[in-house]
């Protein structure tokens, strides 16, 4: 008899830099709300995040400072599978035979690719063409059903499900097709200073991203000087009001309040009481989060616990996939 299997989620989050108010609305809070009802794996993709260059004592901080991150966030590593990528080598071995099943001209034209090369025209390796097939590789050695990201993920799922379709194609039914998890209010949290760019860790400018660990007072700082425009009545336009309907979304996340209320709420109170009310409902939904993740950095041990078992629990599933895979093109079992 088939054993009942509940559904899947694969998720992860490059330790390329600190992490982003833009990635814990866009993801991490998602990942937590639909934690009870699927089977959960999250990843810290440390082999993504190389294919920029990084200072190796760094990464290797910021791997397992996002580990108490994501445990902060209220991810429990002992209902999800809570893991470091470059611990578990089937994402590699998968990644490979999934290059042989993708077009260079897909790859090519990759929105993320095309940016990322464009920022960094010394350095267009190999690694960052190939990225979303290693996406690929994570997700489908799980069999996930649902893959919960921001907006700018999506195109790369949307190329998994080719990958796997096409893969399927040829062999049959190894691969469940994923679907993406986009959040219905903040899937693409803009910069605070230059609100029709996307938040992003790799800002150059400081005031326009927040660290989910930054103090308050430097939070504050960031809100009240964020960008807005000549008008002074607080109402939700993306198209022509980009500064104050980013801070619409990230208030409505961090207070549950629908966009009608807040437009209410603020009626007549101009920009100078609205900002401050974003930064301060910001500073406290990251309250818990920064106390209880600085608690857990504390305790090595305990992390070192996590993502060892993490990696041992999925191990034993990616390699489920991958035997099958490695069997469908022809490799012989070791
Ligand atoms: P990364 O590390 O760039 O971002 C992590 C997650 O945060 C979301 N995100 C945002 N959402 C809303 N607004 C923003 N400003 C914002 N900035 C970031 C991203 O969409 C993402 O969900 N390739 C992935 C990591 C990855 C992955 C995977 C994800 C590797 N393998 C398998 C899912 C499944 C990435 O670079 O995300």
């Amino acid at each position: 008899m088939e054993q009942e299997r509940r559904p899947v989620i694969f998720s992860g989050i490059q330790p390329s830099g600190e992490l982003t108010l833009g990635s814990y609305i866009g993801a991490i809070k998602n990942w937590v709300e639909l934690a009870n009802d699927y089977d959960c794996y999250y990843c810290i993709v440390d082999m993504h995040a190389i294919t920029v260059r990084q200072v190796p004592a760094d990464l290797r901080r910021r791997t397992v400072e996002q580990l108490a991150q994501y445990i902060a966030c209220g991810l429990d590593p002992q209902k999800n599978t809570i893991f470091i990528q470059s611990h578990v080598p089937a994402h590699a071995e998968l990644a490979w035979i999934l290059n042989c099943y993708t077009m260079f001209g897909e790859l090519g034209r990759m929105t993320q690719f095309k940016d990322k090369s464009a920022k960094n025209a010394e350095n267009i390796n190999a690694g960052l063409f190939d990225y979303p097939v290693l996406m690929a590789a994570d997700i489908l050695l799980y069999q996930a059903d649902l893959v919960p990201v921001g907006d700018d993920q999506r195109q790369h799922v949307e190329l998994t499900r080719d990958i796997a379709e096409r893969f399927n194609g040829v062999y049959g039914d190894v691969f469940r097709i994923p679907q993406t998890f986009n959040p219905k209010v903040g899937a693409r949290i803009m910069s605070l200073t230059s609100p029709e760019n996307k938040m992003s860790k790799s800002d150059k400018d400081p005031g326009g991203c927040i660290y989910i660990m930054q103090k308050p007072e430097d939070i504050m700082r960031s809100f009240k000087r964020a960008v807005t425009d000549s008008e002074t009545c607080v109402r939700y336009d993306p198209v022509n009001k980009k500064g104050i309907s980013n801070l619409m979304q990230i208030y409505s996340v961090a207070t549950g309040k629908s966009f009608e209320t807040i437009e209410s709420e603020f009626t007549g109170r101009g920009y100078g009481e609205f900002k401050p009310a974003v930064g301060e409902a910001v500073v406290e939904m990251l309250r818990p989060i920064r106390e209880e993740a600085t608690r857990l950095m504390a305790d090595k041990a305990y992390l070192e616990s996590v993502y060892r078992e993490g990696a041992e629990r999925a191990a034993h599933t990616a390699a489920r996939t991958l035997r099958k895979v490695q069997k469908k093109v022809g490799f012989i079992p070791r």
